[in-house]
């Protein structure tokens, strides 16, 4: 069920689910969510941080959002023949296809989203109990769009 590609086919990003009844995180072989945390973090997951320098109502609410998808770079599936910097550059651009295909997908079911790189990255690492070797790329937000007045 994955939909991106990987350089030499890794596949080393972990789609974790952030919703109201917990963290799961996406089994593409068997199509499934399996349970992490039964804890609701999105006010941690949906968080601007640092917060932003502008006026309160000017940033959207997303700690609201159903959704916060987190993307997890798993390095541990390194290849001896990739150094440091590309695997970087794999896994960010790895990251980027995925959140690409969230939103042609949120396009086609009339969804919102956003793709954050404004997270607490540390805390939500700890809350998430990451092991050393992952890595939290980015967070993309899923909700329902705002009814315009
Ligand atoms: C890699 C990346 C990181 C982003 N990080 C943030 C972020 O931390 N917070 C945020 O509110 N928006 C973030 N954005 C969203 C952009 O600000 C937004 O996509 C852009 O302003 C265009 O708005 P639109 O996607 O609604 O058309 C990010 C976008 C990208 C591609």
């Amino acid at each position: 069920m994955r939909t991106a590609p990987t350089g030499g086919n890794r596949q080393d990003i972990d789609i974790y689910v952030a919703t109201a009844d917990g963290v799961y995180v996406y089994d593409a072989k068997a199509n499934l969510l399996n349970p992490v945390l039964s804890e609701d973090i999105r006010s941690l997951s949906g968080r601007q941080f640092p917060p932003p320098a502008v006026p309160a109502n000017l940033v959207p609410p997303l700690d609201e959002a159903p959704v916060n998808l987190i993307f997890v770079w798993d390095y541990s599936k390194k290849s001896t023949t990739s150094t440091e910097e590309q695997m970087l550059r794999l896994a960010f651009a790895h990251t980027g296809s995925i959140v690409q295909n969230v939103y042609l997908y949120c396009a086609s079911e009339g969804l919102a989203t956003v793709v954050r790189l404004w997270f607490d990255k540390p805390a939500m690492e700890k809350k998430m109990k990451l092991r050393p070797d992952q890595y939290a790329v980015l967070v993309q937000s899923v909700g329902y769009p705002r009814q315009r007045s």
